[in-house]
């Protein structure tokens, strides 16, 4: 196994056995979707098995669900619990302010609405999903309803992007999430200039569920490195508590 994985996944791995060491007794969780929070799943589950750890984990995803059940990992609803205590997940770019952008695995809607009920939200990458400035290399990807997609994508352009509607493999057809939405990538050739204006303007957009813009949310991020270092940045005062 060690020989066969890159070092671009030897850095995931190590960021998510990282927020799963930090993971107490007790505690309520929010469990992400996509390649490195799988590697945080996996890693707790192995704490559930081998310790007796006792946690309960909200899945962002039929993804994270499924693997989290397979791992042994207790899952629970929103409606179960009133606060999480410590959300992970990955993302796609991490500005310097810790905004990031998340989506790339279609799961965002659900990831955003666990985040917003985590006391702390740890975001887990490798050096690569480092920006100085968000859109520069992913696409801004916008949920939306099947009907709207069209209007979306025309008001879209009209904010400068160059909107795409994402096809699926393994399937004909366009994507479609596990809410049964479409996913629009809006790509900003020159980056990002007003992320937040944005994210209103998005989230004000009839027949926009959300979008993978996540603003002044993020508490923690840990970045894998190969060698099996963790680089833990942390939001100045005023994160959330
Ligand atoms: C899922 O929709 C996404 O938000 C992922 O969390 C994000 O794209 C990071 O995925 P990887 O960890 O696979 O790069």
């Amino acid at each position: 196994m060690e020989e066969t994985l890159t070092p671009a996944e030897r850095a995931k791995r190590i960021a998510g056995q990282h927020v799963a060491a930090m993971v107490e007794n007790g505690m309520r969780l929010g469990l992400g979707t996509g390649s490195t929070a799988a590697w945080a799943i996996r890693a707790l589950g192995h704490r559930v098995r081998e310790e007796g750890l006792h946690v309960v984990g909200v899945p962002t995803s039929y993804a994270a669900e499924r693997l989290a059940r397979a791992e042994g990992i207790p899952l629970v609803t929103l409606d179960d619990v009133d606060v999480l205590d410590l959300a992970f997940d990955g993302a796609d770019e991490v500005s310097p302010t810790l905004d990031v952008i998340k989506g790339r695995g279609a799961a965002h809607t659900r990831e955003k609405v666990v985040a917003a009920q985590a006391r702390r939200f740890v975001i887990l990458v490798d050096e690569s999903k480092l920006v100085e400035r968000l859109g520069t290399r992913w696409p801004v990807p916008v949920e939306v309803l099947p009907m709207a997609a069209t209007p979306v994508m025309r008001t879209l352009e009209r904010l400068g992007a160059v909107p795409v509607l994402r096809m699926g493999q393994g399937k004909d057809g366009p994507v479609v999430t596990d809410q049964g939405f479409w996913i629009i990538d809006a790509r900003f050739p020159n980056g990002i200039d007003d992320p937040q204006a944005l994210a209103i303007k998005l989230s004000t957009l009839p027949g926009v569920l959300d979008h993978g813009l996540f603003l002044d949310m993020v508490t923690d991020v840990l970045v894998g490195q190969a060698d099996g270092h963790v680089r833990h940045l942390k939001k100045s005062a005023g994160a959330r508590q």
